[in-house]
């Protein structure tokens, strides 16, 4: 079962580096396209930034309809991962090609994709062309994540709920686990003051 995330705290969602199926519409047009250039961009409000060629589908999408929605992978469709990354929608239908199944989206109208962990609706609010890949600010609308992979951030606990990680080509990694690197000076201090919200710095 999927459970709300808040806006605000979906960019942990992205915050290991994670690879993106960005998922595209406009008037008919459906596209899925792997995006593994992607950072969080302004915690409030909760921005994101993928970088698109425009020669692709997704850029096209995007642009006309100034929406998109990033969805967390797994292994188990990291062949999906793979095709996605490498025939255009514009040759073919990737939702059909790969068994990617739409879901209905909550804010925006392009749909999510049922088989990830984790999504996150985006609102185009900026556009930026530094190079020759487009830079699309999307402002957080609404995300949800797997309950069992992600609380406040990835869980790591099994290897079918852990989002992927492109080292280049078509090689992937996971995670292995999370390490609690607080020192014991700062852990007694939150200990004595348990109220006290995490530094900014924490991301
Ligand atoms: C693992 C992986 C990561 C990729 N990351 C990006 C990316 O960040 N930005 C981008 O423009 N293309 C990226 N690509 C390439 C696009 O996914 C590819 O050009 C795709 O065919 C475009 O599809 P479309 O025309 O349907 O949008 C990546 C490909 C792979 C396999």
């Amino acid at each position: 079962m999927k459970v709300q995330v808040p806006n605000s705290g979906a960019l942990r969602l992205i915050l290991p580096g994670v690879v993106g199926l960005v998922t595209t519409h406009h008037r008919g047009k459906y596209d899925i396209t792997t995006v593994s250039w992607m950072m969080p961009a302004g915690r409030e409000p909760p921005l994101v930034a993928i970088a698109v060629h425009p020669s692709t589908m997704c850029y096209d999408l995007i642009k006309r309809s100034s929406e998109f929605v990033i969805n967390i992978p797994t292994r188990d469709v990291i062949n999906q991962v793979v095709t996605c990354g490498r025939i255009s929608g514009n040759e073919l239908d990737k939702f059909e090609r790969t068994g990617l199944r739409m879901a209905e989206p909550h804010v925006v109208s392009t749909p999510y994709i049922e088989q990830c962990i984790g999504h996150l609706e985006c609102a185009v609010v900026n556009v930026h062309s530094p190079g020759d890949h487009v830079i699309f600010i999307g402002q957080v609308a609404f995300a949800m994540a797997e309950q069992d992979a992600f609380d406040e951030s990835w869980l790591l606990v099994e290897n079918d709920l852990k989002p992927l990680h492109h080292l280049g080509g078509a090689t992937f990694a996971t995670l292995d686990a999370p390490i609690d690197a607080t020192p014991p000076d700062i852990r007694a201090a939150m200990a004595a003051q348990p109220d006290e919200e995490s530094p900014e710095s924490e991301r």
